[in-house]
């Protein structure tokens, strides 16, 4: 299939785009943010006369729905910058893109080269300047048609962005195996912890009707080299394994396929009990065994490609082994026995606790997956959360990381910000995916990285991955902010390459999203990666954690104290008193130092480590205690909400800066989250300071402004119906 552009209509589109510019003159056109970082839009003059001389037409070698993928990409992608979609043509010209796998034409396997297609692997891909038939050309050369199609992404990008497209020599292999969205979404469309809107997959609707959102969900993922999708909830209902919801599950799967995106489904432990088919879900009865063999069968009769299952057992309400005096290793590798026939994986949450385990919370998935390590059968991951609590602003990494060489470990992060603010608070998950990611474990030695533990060079595993609980739903710009987008991203990139730049992460989006120029790039990407920081310090400060409102988890709740268990009480967390702060996690407390390699754990232990970053995560210190900042606990504590709140406010400030260059409907969007996350940024400054200030007994500083209210008007604030609660949560207490 042979391509290229056709002059008079390229004029005719030309005219239109500069009409419309005229019409949008002194500002950006309106965007709602649905084309999300895959805009493409017109390109100024001169890069349109550059990118057009080196993309003239579009050569492609073979045939096959991945491929036609990649070229309807190419076509929107270079109609939109350049004004005019390729079209058919015969032979290769001068500034053709030419496209395929090595074994379509040995005219691209000489041009890649044996030995970059080889490091290329399955996924990964050639993108190069070369010449075919004495034609400049660049080429697109991969080891299997999705590698095909990341390069096509790949190049449309570098457009996108304003990069030289002359000399390229780009080659990219996927680091990680697994680059899964988590999707908590339910069979009724709400979606847990979800804060945008419905769920995107419409199973009430489906097989029939296929909504057109979701190949360009797909493609969103794919241009970022996601290639799995878990599609509903990990507190899973088993009406997903019904013979009904598979054939709506092989609809949507159909759809992602020609993306490269594998189609996973999250399972109840106990789904034949619970279907009512077996009269037990003990994994040792065979009718059970037989039962989970039957339904995975069924789904790759009906998916053939199905990635296989994610489970979230024992663990807040869902049963699990622990229900039959098994491991977690033993509950794992029955259901993972069902999948391994076909090519499938379990990926398997290490996010354990138990409502009788009166252990610190934070050491119990240790406790009870460490002594298991070597026991998982080779088609589990063991998922574990960034941190050994649960997505706060800011964790210690998960002691497991490092700690199960001979088992394959995946890392969980999450994109929906469930604790940091929801869909209005801008804060970018980029600078936390990688603190956690660049986190030096020591399990090896120096270099340890969590990065290097789930890339599978540390221990030498292949089965490698990485889950993002996704922070999509069907608002018009699918994260319910327009920053949202850059977490999924940003997710996105990491999960390609863990050792990724934050940073350049940052900037690549804001080229895509807004705007090449660095007057506007610049002061987007330092806004970007001073709000993680800025979250930490106006909600937990310190290595403070989960001292949010119950049940929502949004806005302060430090001082509650009535919830039936006490590690759903966030007092629980905090230890305040009259002498001091902070959860003694030391030899001299819940000993959670231990879980760590005696490097890390001597750092950890070190009160004056760290700038403090976790320094109220693993000690109780007196309040007058003296940091290196010269500043007591106590004063350091107000000091850092303090901090918080300016972060914001210079923010917003930037934010506002910028309207004369971003369209009136994205920057408007944004002005008004940054005003509201400003003024909930004081909100929890104040709240926690008018109760840490209860417990210390301490006047604030000079220069630290009192709380607007006294404490009990915090207290008393209730929030109902806030998003994102799908359920009755047993585990968090009442709802606020
Ligand atoms: C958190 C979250 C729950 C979720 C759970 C999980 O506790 O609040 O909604 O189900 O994590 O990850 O399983």
């Amino acid at each position: 299939m042979i391509y290229s552009r056709v002059p008079g209509i390229r004029r005719a589109l030309l005219v239109l785009v500069a009409t419309l510019s005229c019409a949008h003159a002194g500002g950006a056109a309106a965007e709602d943010g649905y084309k999300l970082w895959l805009r493409y839009a017109p390109l100024d003059a001169g890069a349109r006369d550059i990118y057009g001389s080196q993309a003239t037409g579009v050569v492609a070698f073979g045939r096959s729905p991945v491929l036609a993928a990649a070229l309807a990409e190419l076509n929107t992608g270079l109609s939109g910058m350049l004004g005019a979609a390729p079209v058919a043509t015969s032979t290769v010209a001068d500034g053709s893109i030419v496209l395929g796998t090595a074994a379509s034409s040995p005219q691209i396997a000489a041009r890649a080269g044996a030995l970059r297609l080889a490091a290329a692997g399955p996924e990964g891909f050639v993108l190069q300047s070369t010449r075919w038939d004495g034609h400049p050309v660049t080429l697109i050369a991969a080891n299997s048609d999705v590698g095909v199609l990341y390069g096509a992404f790949h190049l449309l990008a570098l457009m996108q962005r304003h990069e030289s497209l002359a000399r390229l020599d780009v080659h990219e292999t996927p680091r990680l195996k697994l680059r899964v969205l988590d999707h908590w979404d339910n069979p009724d469309r709400t979606i847990e912890r979800g804060y945008a809107g419905q769920s995107i997959w419409d199973f009430w609707r489906l097989p029939g009707f296929v909504d057109p959102r979701y190949r360009d969900y797909a493609r969103a993922d794919a241009s970022i080299g996601i290639n799995g999708a878990v599609l509903n909830n990990v507190s899973a209902s088993s009406v997903y394994l019904t013979p009904r919801w598979i054939a709506k599950a092989a609809a949507i799967a159909q759809v992602l396929r020609p993306y490269g995106i594998r189609v996973y489904l999250s399972v109840l432990f106990n789904s034949p009990l619970d279907l009512g088919e077996t009269k037990s879900g003990d994994p040792r009865d065979p009718a059970v065994i037989a039962w989970w063999h039957a339904k995975a069968d069924e789904i790759y009769r009906a998916i053939p490609d199905f990635g296989g299952f994610l489970v979230k057992a024992d663990s807040e309400g869902q049963p699990g082994p622990r229900d039959y005096h098994l491991t977690q290793a033993q509950g794992a590798n029955m259901i993972a026995a069902a999948l391994a026939p076909h090519g499938g994986v379990l990926m398997w949450r290490a996010f354990i606790y138990a409502s009788d385990d009166a252990h610190d919370r934070v050491r119990q998935a240790y406790a009870q997956f460490k002594p298991l390590d070597g026991q998982f059968a080779d088609n589990v991951l063991v998922q574990i959360k960034n941190g050994p609590l649960d997505f706060q602003p800011r964790e210690p990494v998960h002691p497991l990381f490092g700690a199960l060489p001979r088992t394959n470990e995946m890392l969980e992060v999450q994109l929906t910000k469930e604790y940091l603010g929801f869909s209005t608070h801008l804060v970018y998950l980029g600078a936390l995916y990688s603190e956690v990611l660049q986190w030096d474990t020591f399990a090896r030695g120096a270099g340890s990285t969590v990065a290097r533990v789930i890339d599978g060079s540390l221990d030498g595993h292949t089965l490698t991955g990485m889950a993002g609980v996704s922070n999509v739903g069907v608002d018009r710009d699918w994260t319910g902010s327009i920053f949202g987008q850059a977490d999924w991203y940003a997710f996105g990139r990491l999960a390609w390459d863990p050792q990724s730049d934050p940073k350049r992460i940052a900037a690549d989006w804001v080229r895509m999203t807004f705007s090449t120029h660095p007057q506007v790039v610049t002061p987007i990407v330092d806004l970007m990666m001073g709000s993680r920081e800025a979250v930490v310090d106006y909600m937990t400060p310190l290595g403070l954690a989960h001292i949010m409102a119950s049940g929502h988890h949004y806005g302060p709740g430090p001082w509650i104290d009535t919830l039936k268990r006490p590690e759903w009480n966030p007092v629980y967390y905090h230890h305040a008193g009259k002498d001091g702060i902070g959860f003694d996690r030391t030899s001299t407390g819940s000993n959670a130092l231990a879980d760590y390699a005696p490097e890390v754990a001597v750092r950890l232990g070190d009160l004056k480590a760290d700038d403090g970053k976790f320094l109220l995560w693993f000690h109780h210190v007196p309040w007058t205690y003296r940091l290196p900042s010269g500043r007591t606990v106590w004063d350091e504590v107000t000091f850092r909400y303090d901090r918080g709140v300016s972060t914001v406010r210079a923010m917003s400030r930037t934010w506002n800066s910028l309207q004369s260059s971003i369209d009136p409907e994205r920057f408007y969007e944004t002005a008004a989250f940054l005003g509201e996350q400003l003024s909930e940024a004081k909100w929890w400054r104040d709240a926690c300071i008018a109760y840490f200030q209860s417990q210390s007994g301490l006047p604030l500083a000079a220069g630290i402004a009192p709380p607007e209210h006294p404490l009990s008007w915090y207290e008393d604030q209730v929030y109902r119906y806030a998003p994102g609660r799908s359920q009755p949560d047993p585990d968090h207490g009442v709802a606020r």
